[in-house]
Parts: C-alpha cells; structure tokens; sequence
C-alpha cells in the first residue's frame, strides 16, 4: 500500500473511532494535532508515516475515554497489520501513543522517540492558547466541575489518580494544575516558540478573569 493510502486508511479509522466524543477529544482536535504535528516535522528529521500515525491514533485508546484500552491498543495494532505496517513501525507507534499523555508525565515516563516528541508537542499546544481555553471550559462542563473558587487552591497533582481525580477540582485550578506548566515542558524548538505566544495569551485571560470575577475590570 502507498504511503497516501495508509495515511488516508488511518484518517478513516481515526474518524470513526472519534467523531462520537463529546469531551474535547473530537475529530477536530486529531485533525489539530496533525496541523500542527506537519508543521513541526518541516523543522525535524523524524519519520512522518510514523509521526502522523501516531498523531491519527493518539487517543483512540486512551483509558479515559474507553473502559477497556488493551482491547483498543490490540485492534490498532490488527489494523496496522492490514494496512502493510511492519511489527518494528507497529512497535513504535504503539509505544507513542501509550507514552505521551500529560498524565503519564507526571509520573517517570520513558523516552520518547523524536517522532513521538513531536506528536506530545502537538497534542499540548492544542491543550494552550485559545483553543486551550476553550477546552477547558468544554472539559470542566462536561465533569460538571465549578468554575472557580478562589477558596479552592490549586492542587499539586503528583499522579494520574490525583489528576483524574475531579471531585474538588475548578476549571481556573485546571489552568495552574497543568497548562501553565505546558510551554516548558515542550520538547522542540518549534514548539517552544508557538508555545510562548499561547502561554501569554492565558496569562492575559487569567488576569482578565480575575480583574472582572473582583468587578475591578
Ligand atoms: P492527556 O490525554 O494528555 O492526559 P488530558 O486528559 O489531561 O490529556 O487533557 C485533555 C483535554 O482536557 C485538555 O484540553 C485538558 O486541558 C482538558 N482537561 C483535562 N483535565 C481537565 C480538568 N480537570 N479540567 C478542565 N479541563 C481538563
Ligand atoms: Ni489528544
């Protein structure tokens, strides 16, 4: 199979797995993230097949999203097989996508090939700046989480059960708990600089909040 027709194949499956998701993990953030992931690999010696497949099926098995992962990872990887991948490129695109959520960082992740740095980079700059903003929002309503509670303090997460854990959790808190900690946790130069004009964007809005939340705005 070409090169076209595997990413086109991989598009379709993405799609149909995701299109029914109503927590901000929609198609439209996958098509996002491979925006986003194409513009950084023009900067970057990483494979692309191995990029944009990663980036298609990033969060097809996540464990927040469906109650039985292994079960999404082994379909994947049946699927894979159909379209001609080898087991290595298998590996490898399996090996990402279980690897690079936010999540996961909080914890010891393991090292992330070049390809993979470059689809977590594109994952979290979808997770900042407007968009960001947005989806935090979209994400809080769909937890039914508060808002904002100036009494609530940020929580210091230190791992996926804490980061899961929605009970005492504000949109506001959201942004300290983890998007603001995005942009120094980019791993390219690319994504670095895109970062940073999101990063102050959030800032603006943070300040802008809080000024009208004290009627001082
Ligand atoms: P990952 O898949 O990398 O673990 P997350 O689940 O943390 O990513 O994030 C997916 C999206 O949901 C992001 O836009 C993120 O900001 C948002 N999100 C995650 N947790 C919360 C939360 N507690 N409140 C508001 N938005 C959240
Ligand atoms: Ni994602």
């Amino acid at each position: 199979m070409t090169y076209e027709k595997q990413l086109e194949t991989i598009k379709q499956y993405s799609y149909s797995k995701m299109s029914s998701d109503t927590t901000g993990h929609n198609f439209d953030h996958i098509q996002r993230v491979i925006k986003t992931a194409t513009r950084i690999l023009k900067s970057e010696s990483a494979d692309p097949l191995i990029t944009l497949a990663a980036a298609y099926l990033h969060d097809v098995a996540d464990d927040k999203l469906v109650s039985n992962p292994a079960k999404l990872e082994a379909q994947i990887k049946d699927f894979l097989h159909s379209i001609d991948f080898t087991n290595e490129q298998i590996t490898e695109v399996l090996f990402i996508t279980h690897n690079m959520s936010f999540s996961k960082s909080l914890s010891t992740p393991p090292k992330l090939s070049l390809a993979g740095q470059i689809v977590q980079d594109s994952d979290r700059l979808d997770a900042i700046g407007a968009i960001g903003i947005i989806r935090a929002i979209y994400y809080g309503g769909a937890h039914a989480e508060t808002i904002y509670d100036p009494d609530i303090q940020p929580r210091q997460v230190m791992n996926k059960a804490e980061y899961r854990d929605l009970s005492n959790e504000t949109i506001i808190n959201h942004f300290y708990e983890k998007l603001l900690k995005l942009t120094a946790m980019m791993n390219t130069p690319t994504a670095k600089k895109i970062a940073e004009q999101r990063h102050q964007y959030m800032l603006n809005f943070l300040d802008e909040f809080k000024g009208e939340w004290d009627a001082e705005k």
